[in-house]
Parts: C-alpha cells; structure tokens; sequence
C-alpha cells in the first residue's frame, strides 16, 4: 500500500523536519503550508531527491488551515495527486504571548482556529479517507500538541496553553471513536524546541539560561528530535498505541 503522508505546516520547523526524514522512509508527501512559498517549493526538491531510492513523490499545497474551504480542498488534491491519505501529522500552529487581562476576542479566535479547529477538521477528512468503516485501509495521525498544556503553559502562555490542552483532549477522544476502524490517533508534546517559533526568544541569552535550568536535561530540543518521535508514532512499531500523549521535552519542566 502506497503511504501518503500529510504534513501541516510542513514548510518549517517540525513538520519541515518530519518531512526530510519521513522521505527516506518510502513515505510519499504532501507538504502544506501557509505563506512560505520558496521555502515550500525547495524542500519539496530536497524530499524528492531524500526519497528518490524509495521512489517517494512529494508536491507542496498552499492552504490555510484555519479556513474549512482550504483545508478540504486540500485532502482532495492531496488524493488526486498522491492517493488517500494514509498518514497525518498536524504540525501547524501559532503562538501568541498575551496575559489574561490583555486578552483580545480576535486574537483568541485565530489561535483556535489555526491550533484546535483546523486540526479537528484535518482529523475529519482524514478520519473518512481512512476509517474501515467508510472503505479506508486504516492510518495514522500525530497530532502535535505541547508541554504547555500540562501546566498551563509558562508566562504569558495560557491562552496557547489552552489550545494544546483541547488537542490532547479531542485526541483521547478521537482515539476512542475510531480504534476499532484502523485509525490511531496519538499526540505529541514537544516541550521548548529551536524553531522559528521559539528563535526570537532564545536569542536572549538570560532568557534561554532560564528556560534551559527549568529543563531537566538542561537544554531545549532540536526540530530532528520531535520529528523522530512523530515518524515513530506514526509508524507500524507503534501499532498498538493509540490515544496516547507522548512527552518529547527533556524530563518536562518546573514553572
Ligand atoms: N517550537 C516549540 O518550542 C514548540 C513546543 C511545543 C509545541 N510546538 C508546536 O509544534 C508545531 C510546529 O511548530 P514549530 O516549532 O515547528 O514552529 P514553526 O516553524 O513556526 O512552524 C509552524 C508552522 O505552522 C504554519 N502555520 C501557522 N498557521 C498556519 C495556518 N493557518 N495554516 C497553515 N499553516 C500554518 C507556519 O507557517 P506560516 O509561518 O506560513 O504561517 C509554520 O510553517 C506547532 O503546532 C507548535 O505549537 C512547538
């Protein structure tokens, strides 16, 4: 069976990682992505190149994941170009700083539909590509959460920490109703990890300092890591795992 695996966000950070590795693995992919146009259209040269021996197939499709019409137009060039989606790892996603008391309704709106609603409507397209009960052959999808939705997140953060707590939720739920038609549904909570979301912020070395002392393992994580973690999850080695979070975040961390 061909696997086709679907990458939000796909052109930075952990899904661009996810999608370099996945390649070499036979995994053909359709990359999402937003606004990064160049960075899209290169990397899906470079997973071409990375998958040639396992004759995987790449193309990029730019799609907004916090609009419904997008994202089901998606899956349907996805399917036509590649074959139904077999594999799903909702990477997309935004963060936002903001303290409770300068919370603002628009700002609150985006971050749920980019971070909980569209990755709850990716899972339904997927859901019907893959179910047995709808004809599928089964799958697997890897939602990416967060460390902050375990302690509400670090200062500033609740509102994120929000988002990632309605992921973990929804993919213990989601779990449960389609278990027994081939699909596993598991989320991944990276703790900090160096990516252009975390980058700005790390810059400041009394600030990295900080966040690398609450860090067990003393250091924040790398994109490759939390990639990895995804493809295994992903994989037929996790097969009797489902509506699981996996923590990859260095023994967590203390507020
Ligand atoms: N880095 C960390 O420390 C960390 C920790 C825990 C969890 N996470 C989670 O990991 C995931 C990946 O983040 P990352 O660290 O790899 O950062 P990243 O490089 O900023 O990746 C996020 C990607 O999501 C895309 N995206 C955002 N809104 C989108 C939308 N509406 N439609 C389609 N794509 C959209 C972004 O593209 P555009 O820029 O074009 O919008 C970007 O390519 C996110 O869900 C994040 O919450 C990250």
């Amino acid at each position: 069976m061909t696997r086709v695996l679907l990458i939000t966000g796909g052109a930075s950070g952990i899904g661009a990682e996810t999608a370099r590795r996945a390649a070499s693995r036979g995994y053909s992919i359709a990359l999402n992505y937003r606004t990064r146009d160049t960075e899209a259209k290169k990397l899906v040269a470079d997973v071409e190149a990375l998958g040639r021996g396992a004759g995987a197939k790449a193309i990029a499709i730019k799609a907004d994941m916090a609009r419904e019409d997008d994202i089901v137009r998606m899956f349907e060039e996805t399917t036509q170009a590649l074959g139904p989606v077999t594999h799903l790892l909702n990477s997309a996603g935004i963060s936002r700083q903001m303290r409770v008391a300068e919370y603002d309704a628009a700002a609150l709106a985006t971050l749920f539909a980019t971070n909980v609603t569209g990755l709850m409507l990716c899972c339904r397209e997927a859901a019907k590509l893959m179910s047995t009960k709808h004809g599928g052959k089964g799958g697997a999808i890897v939602n990416i959460s967060s460390m902050a939705s375990t302690l509400g997140g670090r200062s500033g953060s609740s509102a994120y920490a929000a988002t990632k707590g309605a992921v973990d939720s929804f993919t213990r739920g989601f779990a449960r109703e389609v278990a027994s038609e081939g699909i596993r549904v598991n989320s991944l909570r990276p703790g900090m990890v160096l990516t252009e979301m975390t980058e700005k912020r790390l810059e400041n070395a009394a600030f990295r300092n900080h966040i690398e002392a609450s860090i067990p393992m003393g250091r924040v994580g790398k994109a490759g890591e939390i990639a990895d973690a995804a493809l295994w999850l992903l994989s037929d080695e996790a097969a009797f795992i489902t509506g699981s979070m996996l923590d990859a975040a260095g023994g967590g961390y203390n507020i």
